[in-house]
């Protein structure tokens, strides 16, 4: 059923018929003053936008595509924890609700039988060292049909494909706004240990050799864990154990 628990994140839900991307929409809002927990979702987006400046794109009508505004009480340190929260949202919605059992791929990319299946874009803007809001933006594909996902630029997957019948969009985008209140306040009242266990336990890297690029510097290694922040712990030659900041880095092979 799509319906928003009382106190849930997701008010006010905005719906956009065509927009240029929720992300840019939000951070528009957001600058306007709309408040901690609002939502924008759209049926098509003419500028879809992913991580590292690359484009994200849909038919319209068949994808959930969404933009959460957040004004948490963060520090910078620990903003992209909210990169996995999101990202655990969308794996606890479709397994409590779907019976999909989804993984992700760090930082947040969410996985269904080795292929992509959502991405997250957070954005935020801070003032003087802490949070003054983020954008977190979500693509999941739902209800894309197996040719259309072939003419990617990488394997993907949706919902539909996977399981053989549609998904019903608004429900979904209500079960993953629940499980991210809750995990919102799970994580501010403390909880980042657990969380990032819960995550670790989703990760599709855990104990692989991975090669990540930071900034120039492509650095090699073991994921041997995440902190609560966010950070992959990567073990480099040697033993030395550092945390790795998901700003802008990306996972070249794994
Ligand atoms: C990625 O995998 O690179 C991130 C993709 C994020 C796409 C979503 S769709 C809704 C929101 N609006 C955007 O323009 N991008 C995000």
């Amino acid at each position: 059923e799509a319906r928003l628990a009382p106190g849930s994140l997701g008010l006010p839900l905005i719906h956009f018929d065509e927009i240029d991307s929720t992300n840019l929409e939000a951070r528009r809002q957001a600058e306007a003053g709309a408040p901690h927990g609002a939502c924008l979702v759209a049926e098509h987006q003419s500028a879809g936008r992913g991580r590292l400046d690359r484009r994200w794109q849909a038919p319209k009508g068949s994808a959930l595509l969404f933009s959460l505004i957040l004004r948490p009480s963060l520090g910078l340190r620990r903003v992209f924890a909210l990169n996995n929260l999101i990202s655990l949202a969308v794996c606890r919605a479709l397994q409590k609700h779907g019976g999909v059992d989804a993984a992700i791929k760090w930082p947040n990319d969410v996985y269904l039988e080795g292929k992509k299946l959502a991405g997250v874009l957070t954005e935020f803007t801070s003032r003087a060292e802490a949070v003054e809001y983020a954008v977190v933006g979500v693509g999941l594909n739902v209800n894309q049909d197996a040719q259309w996902l072939a003419g990617l630029d990488q394997p993907a997957m949706s919902l539909a494909a996977a399981t053989g019948h549609a998904w019903n969009r608004a429900t979904l985008l209500a079960q993953i706004l629940g499980e991210m209140s809750a995990l919102h306040e799970e994580f501010m009242a403390g909880g980042g240990e657990e969380l990032a266990r819960e995550y670790a336990r989703r990760s599709l890297i855990l104990g692989l050799e991975v090669t990540v690029r930071e900034g120039q510097a492509v650095r090699r290694g073991k994921a041997v864990g995440f902190a609560p922040e966010g950070a992959l712990l990567l073990e480099e030659e040697g033993g030395k154990v550092s945390p790795i900041h998901h700003g802008d880095v990306s996972l070249l092979d794994w």
